[in-house]
């Protein structure tokens, strides 16, 4: 997985904050806080409020996107997931992967279909340079209705990917039974092209991308299948689908990435 140089920040932070010793203390603080976090950040619990669903989420603070998921206590191929970030003036799109990569593995995308709807699809990359074509298999959203709503500045989409987790895809049913995963995410802010089209044209991930370690562990519930009960109808790829293609997960290039906890993007809302 790509590594973030923190190296460059330390200079930075030693060259611009020597001041008083509060203030060098407070910078120490920041430093550690900016130094440790040399893998990616890590999920934490979240309970969706209309539905009590628990989650294990990815939230990034500056960019406002959130990923959770949520599992049975025996693996399984389908899991709940939760996407959630702020739109531009009803623009934009969210996604996630099913490991730390762009390339390869299965990558679902959500945004608004223009019409006070929601649109989605899965989506497979060959590359970083093109807008990932949609793609359809053995896998299938069900879209949880009671958690799921969009507005001028803001998605929640919430859902059960059913028959989603499979080695072929990125990620096994078996590896959900292990403590931890990598996970990735992806948030836009431009509008997409052919917007209540599943197969939207989604341009680069402008707000920020990156992965996560999705604590798997804290993801099991016994009350998953309850949860699962809320969702609806299997919502039908479109005609231009292409088969998934399988093969592992992608090939993990160790590229250069822009996790959500990094300052390099052009994020300008909170930074808590
Ligand atoms: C037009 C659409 C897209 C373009 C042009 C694009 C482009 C890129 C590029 C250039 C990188 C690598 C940056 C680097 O290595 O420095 C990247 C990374 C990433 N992208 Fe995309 N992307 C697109 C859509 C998506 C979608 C739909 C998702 C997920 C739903 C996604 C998820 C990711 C993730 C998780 C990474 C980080 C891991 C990696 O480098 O493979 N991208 N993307």
């Amino acid at each position: 997985m790509p590594q973030h140089s923190h190296s460059a920040r330390r200079s930075w932070w030693s060259r611009r904050m020597p001041g008083s010793s509060a203030t060098l203390n407070t910078s120490l603080l920041l430093l550690a806080a900016l130094a440790s976090p040399s893998a990616a950040q890590t999920t934490t619990a979240f309970t969706d409020q209309e539905t009590g669903i628990q989650f294990q989420r990815f939230f990034g603070a500056k960019s406002g996107f959130g990923f959770g998921i949520a599992l049975p206590t025996a693996p399984s191929t389908s899991f709940i997931g939760q996407l959630t970030f702020p739109l531009a003036r009803g623009a934009g799109w969210g996604g996630f992967s099913l490991t730390g990569d762009m390339e390869g593995p299965l990558l679902m995308a959500a945004w608004p279909d223009g019409a006070g709807g929601i649109v989605s699809s899965f989506r497979q990359a060959a590359n970083e340079d093109d807008n990932p074509p949609e793609v359809s298999g053995g896998f299938a959203v069900r879209p949880i209705a009671a958690a799921t709503s969009v507005n001028a500045t803001f998605l929640s989409y919430t859902f059960l990917c059913e028959g989603c987790l499979d080695a072929s895809l990125g990620l096994s049913a078996a590896e959900t039974a292990g403590a931890a995963v990598e996970m990735g995410w992806a948030l836009g802010s431009r509008a997409v092209g052919n917007q209540a089209s599943t197969a939207a044209v989604l341009n680069f991930h402008n707000v920020g991308f990156g992965d996560f370690k999705a604590n798997l562990a804290a993801a099991r519930s016994a009350e998953f299948d309850t949860w699962a009960a809320l969702a609806g109808d299997a919502l039908a790829p479109g005609a231009g689908a292409q088969p998934f293609s399988g093969g592992g997960g992608g090939g993990g290039d160790g590229g250069f990435d822009s996790g959500d906890e990094d300052d390099g993007g052009n994020d300008s809302d909170d930074d808590d």
